[in-house]
């Protein structure tokens, strides 16, 4: 059975975290002598001589609206990339534990696991980009705590099989984060419906893409209560800085604006997809649900660069296992993937 207490390192199941000025007094006063910041203000039109709400109660608030999950099951991130981190740094005794991943995928897990010290057991992906469950199954052991999941899939843009991921979920009683960065562009159901059925389940998302926020740092992390008060227990007090929690305030109104991006990035992907596999250079075009797509080239590093001459910048997967002379190739303005395609058309 899950069992989160179990499943923590011990001395974060003990931690007595950080207590911050603004966790300690939360209202309004006239007078605010306690954090010592600069009470004159700051060298700007606007002040941010205040330290931000540490826990970032009215971004969540409004997060419950569009995502319909409330307040205590939502961990902020300074970009889901601090997510990853955190979520390693509480479950994973460093020289001990172990994360498993299914490559190819997001390069952080492992980053972020190094980083901590902290082992990695991979799983490739099986040909068609889907989980391999007998494999991960024996790969598993007593110190696996955490699987991560990406889907839809980075770097390959394809969605993991819902069943799968259930029967993960099910039978797996370590932590299942299922990073759903890409999630506003795909077909598929998102995974935060399913937090009250799954104990062990994190799902991560992100203001970086669907949202175009990546410059602000924002990135969510949903699961039980349990799980969250120990994330907001280990990340650093203030990790949300004030503009970026009043930048989101304000994006979070205009859901119908970034509704019309995503419809406009979802038409773009479709012209790729139809206009590059007549190429003579394109082997294949992946399926993708979400803002880039997988190409398989003739020559991937010569035609990288080739692109690269051109001033267009792609990112060169073709050395990631599985993908092999692949391109990753994100869906730019109709103009940019135009200036693409008319790149491509023109190579030797
Ligand atoms: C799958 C996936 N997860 C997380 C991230 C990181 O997102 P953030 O900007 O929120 O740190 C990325 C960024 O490319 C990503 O591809």
């Amino acid at each position: 059975m899950f069992n989160l207490n179990e499943l923590l390192r011990p001395n974060i199941r003990d931690l007595v975290p950080y207590s911050s000025a603004r966790d300690e007094f939360k209202g309004e006063a006239s007078v605010y002598l306690d954090a010592n910041e600069n009470s004159l203000g700051s060298p700007l039109l606007k002040w941010y001589n205040r330290y931000p709400d540490p826990l970032q109660m009215a971004v969540k608030e409004k997060l419950t609206n569009i995502k319909g999950v409330t307040p205590e099951h939502i961990f902020l991130g300074n970009g889901s990339d601090e997510c990853i981190d955190v979520l390693i740094r509480a479950f994973c005794e460093p020289g001990m534990d172990n994360i498993l991943i299914v490559p190819p995928t997001y390069g952080m897990y492992e980053v972020s696991a190094h980083i901590n010290n902290v082992q990695i057991k991979k799983v490739p992906l099986t040909p068609d980009f889907q989980l391999d469950l007998p494999a991960m199954e024996e790969a598993v052991d007593d110190f696996t705590k955490i699987i991560f999941l990406c889907s839809p899939n980075n770097p390959t843009g394809n969605s993991l099989h819902r069943g799968a991921v259930e029967a993960l979920l099910n039978n797996y009683f370590g932590l299942v984060v299922v990073d759903e960065a890409y999630i506003n562009f795909s077909r598929q159901r998102s995974f935060l419906a399913d937090l009250q059925d799954y104990p062990n389940l994190v799902v991560l998302q992100t203001l970086s893409k669907a949202w175009g926020l990546a410059a602000l740092r924002v990135g969510m992390a949903f699961g039980s209560k349990e799980i969250i008060d120990v994330m907001n227990k280990v990340k650093p007090p203030y990790n949300i800085n004030q503009a970026s929690q009043e930048l989101v305030l304000k994006a979070l109104d205009e859901v119908e604006q970034v509704n019309e991006m995503i419809r406009v990035l979802v038409e773009e992907r479709g012209r790729l997809e139809r206009e590059l596999p007549s190429l003579a250079i394109v082997q294949k075009v992946y399926p993708s649900d979400a803002n880039f797509l997988l190409v398989k080239v003739r020559d991937a590093k010569k035609i990288y660069q080739y692109l690269l001459d051109k001033g267009i910048v792609v990112r060169d997967r073709s050395s990631v296992v599985l993908c092999a002379d692949c391109l990753r190739i994100t869906v730019g303005t109709e103009k940019e993937n135009s200036e693409l395609i008319e790149a491509l058309k023109q190579y030797q």
